[in-house]
């Protein structure tokens, strides 16, 4: 296979005539004045800064929720981010609508006019690029708090810098892995490339962005060895691009100690790689947890509560900065902004009890855990560099092909699906099928013996159907699906 990416810095003539064509795609491009929007982003406070933010909220030993959000009509979305505000959120998502995140800005202007129009959303979030730098900046300038675009492309992501947002959060894999059913991993590449570059461009002129790195997120049951492994390829991507500020985003599986287990080792594995390719210089200013991720929610309300606080408690166990809980009316749709509200006060109330505490407490098998997890993220992630030769980029378009990167339940048709995960006995995640993954003997032995002992306890083999009910067991209160 050709590959034509790699993992070098965008030469910064090829990179202006870039943008150039960029800013052609929507009339707002015409309003991002470089010079001009760099100073806007010094002038800003500090608690408009996403790092800063994050830095402090570490020195103070505080959890703070981190929830998705957006909404069309501006006036709408600057009510919204108060509410947000309001509930104690210091870090402010922008959550872009689909047809803005897939590059349709016609149908972006229509869905956002019929609106206006009917006074009710007819798109699932604010459409960037339509409302522009001007009208954005009123956004952000209604509060104190620090922004972040979410599914921000190239024009909405030099939109959403231009209008001072601090954050630019991209994750090729999470694209990759998540969203897309035919895009190459190169075309995703690319895209990052262009949006880390951006980032890395404001950083060297003195406004820092940070970018949270997603990594492949599963579609299910699975262990989290590829998603780590990702999430440190997308860490050199980012500091490759000149970008100096990478927060690791790590999902909860479901069980507490190995929830843990894995915030404790993703900015340790992250930080180690960084300064093993040289970017010493990168900070790592906080980890940002997320609530389980494609878990079917629980239907009934008070157990949607229980599900958010049970990953409130992970989050303040775990000592994250942020955490992204899903609102008690996910199943539903896009969330009210009382469903915000209510939502956020039952995690900022087990938040802000719990860490208070400074519970030093004592995880029985958290090193066994962490010493796994280390083992089969550095097979994953070395034998990425290895396909490269090197280089990450080209590696993980390699390892995909090679089932070296893989995933089970994945939209992507690229992606071989030739492993599986399943819960043990205590909810954790193993691997059932192990596919083309480079694990070492003593990590499959270990996931092998823990399977066993399910199978032993349950009198009922481990297979797929299992596995499907796994995937329901949170929805009905349950930690595995027996
Ligand atoms: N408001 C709130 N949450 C949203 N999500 C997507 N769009 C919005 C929005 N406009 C949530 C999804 C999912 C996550 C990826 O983002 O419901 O939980």
């Amino acid at each position: 296979m050709q590959i034509s990416v790699r993992n070098k810095k965008i030469d910064e003539e090829l990179f202006m005539r870039m943008r150039r064509e960029v800013l052609k795609e929507w009339p707002t491009g015409a309003e991002v004045d470089f010079d001009e929007a760099v100073e806007y982003q010094r002038n800003l406070s500090e608690g408009h800064n996403f790092m800063k933010v994050t830095q402090k909220l570490r020195e103070e030993g505080r959890t703070a929720v981190w929830p998705r959000a957006g909404t069309p009509v501006l006036e709408d979305e600057i009510a919204l981010v108060k509410t947000l505000v309001a509930s104690g959120i210091v870090h402010v998502p922008v959550t872009i609508d689909s047809h803005t995140r897939r590059y349709d800005y016609r149908k972006a202007q229509q869905g956002l006019d019929e609106s206006i129009r009917t006074g009710k959303p007819h798109l699932n979030g604010y459409p960037i690029v339509i409302h522009g730098v001007k009208n954005t900046r009123k956004v952000i300038e209604s509060v104190e708090a620090a922004f972040s675009p979410r599914g921000a492309g190239k024009l909405s992501m030099e939109i959403a810098l231009a209008s001072g947002m601090t954050a630019a959060g991209k994750s090729a894999f999470l694209e990759f892995g998540s969203y897309e059913k035919t895009r190459t991993l190169e075309d995703c590449f690319e895209h990052t490339q262009y949006t880390n570059r951006l980032a890395g461009y404001y950083t060297e002129r003195g406004s820092i962005i940070t970018t949270d790195l997603h990594g492949f997120v599963p579609s299910g049951v699975f262990p989290l060895s590829v998603n780590l492994a990702c999430i440190i390829v997308d860490a050199l991507m980012a500091a490759e691009q000149g970008v100096r500020s990478v927060m690791p985003q790590s999902h909860f599986m479901g069980n507490l100690v190995y929830d843990i287990a894995w915030l404790r080792v993703a900015p340790r594995l992250m930080r180690e790689y960084l300064d093993k390719f040289g970017y010493t210089d990168v900070v790592i200013p906080g980890t940002l947890a997320n609530q389980t991720p494609l878990y079917p929610v629980p239907l009934q309300l008070g157990a949607a509560f229980g599900y958010i606080t049970y990953s409130a408690m992970t989050a303040a166990l775990g000592e994250v900065e942020a955490c992204f809980v899903r609102t008690i009316d996910e199943g539903l749709g896009i969330p009210t902004e009382e469903a915000h509200t209510i939502t956020y006060q039952a995690a900022n109330w087990i938040f802000n009890v719990v860490r208070k505490q400074k519970i030093q407490y004592e995880l029985k098998n958290i090193g066994i855990e962490e010493k796994m997890i280390e083992l089969e993220t550095r097979a994953i992630i070395d034998k990425i560099l290895e396909l490269g030769d090197g280089d990450p980029v080209v590696g993980s378009i390699r390892a995909v092909e090679a089932g070296v990167i893989d995933s089970p339940f994945c939209p992507s048709i690229h992606v071989k699906g030739a492993v599986l995960g399943i819960k043990d006995l205590e909810g954790a995640c193993r691997y059932l099928d192990f596919g083309n993954l480079p694990l070492p003997p003593e990590v499959k032995d270990f996931h092998r013996q823990k399977i066993a002992e399910r199978e032993k306890a349950e009198g009922r083999k481990m297979d797929y159907n299992v596995v499907i009910e796994d995937f329901w067991a949170f929805s009905k209160g349950k930690i595995i699906g027996a």
